[in-house]
């Protein structure tokens, strides 16, 4: 099997320019991606590829599996259209989930909009808020897709803000604010601030004070603020900081007297879905938690461009009600992801690799600047292959997630059982080591 990550696009479409311009991944290793999926390992093909590029958990789905089955009534009523922004009695129960499982504050049911998965939120918010050209300012490294949901169709670009504080990859309002002035000056005004909490790919929270300091920052900018916290209840391992939604830090600061309600409601905005926390991104739905009456009033309207199906939301809607079900899965699905990072962690540790620590999301940042050949991208791309060729495993390139510096790898370890997992440490741990060993007699000879 060719496994040379390239992306072959027609050198002439007949497409139009936009329809053209999309003919290319976001991404050079999602050919890569595709072909391993086709050829995946198992205990009857050894030479298959282990997907670790993919954020996708196939930990739990056992449970969700069990009981989405028990959900599928199929009322006459899924037959018709619906409500585009999604069907009242989803709206309810994905609002109830959300205040009780990690937002904190009361959610009503008419904030909220769903579309067929944060991909299709995040698409149809910035149609909504930016023009071609505008700009979106997000903490990197971050999740390689965005670049896509944001510029694909709507021509927003983004802007990656580099952490000075390379320990903590805590970003500052400082940091942000130095990135609006250079984008300025190529002419690109930022209109959102996007963050990931917890987040992708580090698998790390925001504290709470960095949550406020770049919501206040932002909101007296005149930026839109939307926090996605699609991890938000993945958070399975201690950590300094608890998980605070960006919703709830507003609301703080509105009872602080630092923002008006009014202000809030417009400029801050949550992206939660069930792709993640649930391993339902089959399912295709994902929600947008809004207080602006424009943008409510929008997703009414285009929310017809992503609605999911009525038979999905039915079914969803059934297994979100039964809260028992919810904490019992959401605590289970905890202790999995916990059992698969320590795991992966103390095979790196045995390995002597370094990562950075992670206490949510299904991601750990793995640091093999040791082994690269020299401190450039084009060494980390050419690692990223050999490990695909030598070990047969699909790794993201901290390159691809807009990481200003080389060696870098985000490993995804809940795309497979934990058998399979241990499988794909030792080929991993054992190429590195042969790596090592190889550099150092080159230094001795
Ligand atoms: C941070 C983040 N946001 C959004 C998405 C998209 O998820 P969905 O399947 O809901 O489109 C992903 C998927 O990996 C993600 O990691």
């Amino acid at each position: 099997m060719a496994m040379n990550g390239e992306t072959k696009t027609k050198a002439k479409s007949n497409l139009s320019k936009r329809g053209s311009k999309a003919l290319t991944p976001f991404s050079p290793y999602i050919d890569a991606v595709n072909q391993a999926k086709s050829c995946q390992w198992s205990p009857s093909n050894e030479e298959g590829f282990f997907l670790m590029a993919t954020a996708e958990s196939v930990l739990s789905f056992d449970l969700v599996h069990e009981k989405i089955r028990t959900c599928r009534e199929v009322p006459a009523t899924v037959g018709l259209y619906g409500n585009f922004r999604g069907g009242d009695r989803l709206r309810s129960a994905i609002a109830k989930m959300m205040e009780r499982t990690f937002m904190g504050v009361e959610v009503n049911s008419a904030h909220i909009c769903i579309s067929s998965g944060v991909t299709a939120v995040l698409d149809l918010f910035f149609f909504a808020t930016c023009d071609p050209g505008d700009g979106c300012l997000i903490p990197a490294p971050y999740f390689p897709a965005f670049d896509n949901d944001m510029s694909i169709r709507n021509e927003v670009q983004p802007i990656p803000v580099q952490p000075a504080d390379t320990h903590t990859y805590i970003p500052t309002a400082e940091e942000m604010e130095k990135a609006v002035v250079e984008a300025a000056k190529r002419g690109v005004k930022p209109r959102v601030l996007l963050i990931t909490n917890p987040g992708n790919p580090l698998g790390t929270l925001y504290p709470e004070a960095t949550l406020k300091e770049l919501l206040l920052w932002a909101v007296n900018r005149g930026l839109h603020v939307l926090s996605d916290e699609i991890y938000a209840n993945s958070k399975f391992g201690s950590s300094p900081d608890e998980f605070i939604s960006m919703e709830k830090v507003a609301q703080n600061a509105v009872l602080e007297n630092l923002l008006s309600a009014e202000l809030v409601a417009e400029f801050v905005h949550t992206a939660y879905g069930m792709s993640k926390d649930f391993g339902m991104n089959g399912f295709r739905v994902g929600s947008l938690h809004t207080r602006s009456k424009d943008l409510l009033n929008f997703w009414q309207n285009m929310g017809m461009f992503a609605a999911v199906s009525n038979d999905t939301q039915h079914a969803l809607a059934v297994m979100l009600e039964d809260e028992n079900f919810v904490d019992s899965y959401v605590s289970e699905n905890k202790r999995r992801l916990k059992k698969s990072y320590e795991l992966l962690t103390t095979n790196f540790k045995t390995a002597n690799l370094h990562f950075m620590s992670a206490c949510a999301a299904m991601f750990c940042w793995l640091d093999l600047r040791s082994v690269l050949a020299e401190s450039t991208f084009k060494a980390e791309s050419e690692l990223w292959k050999e490990i695909l060729e030598e070990c047969h495993i699909v790794l993201t390139p901290g390159e691809a997630c807009h990481y200003g510096e080389p060696g870098f790898f985000r490993v995804c370890y809940a795309s497979m059982p934990p058998n399979q997992l241990q499988v794909a440490c030792d080929r991993l741990t054992a190429f590195i080591e042969k790596k090592r060993r190889k550099r150092k007699a080159a230094n001795i000879s």
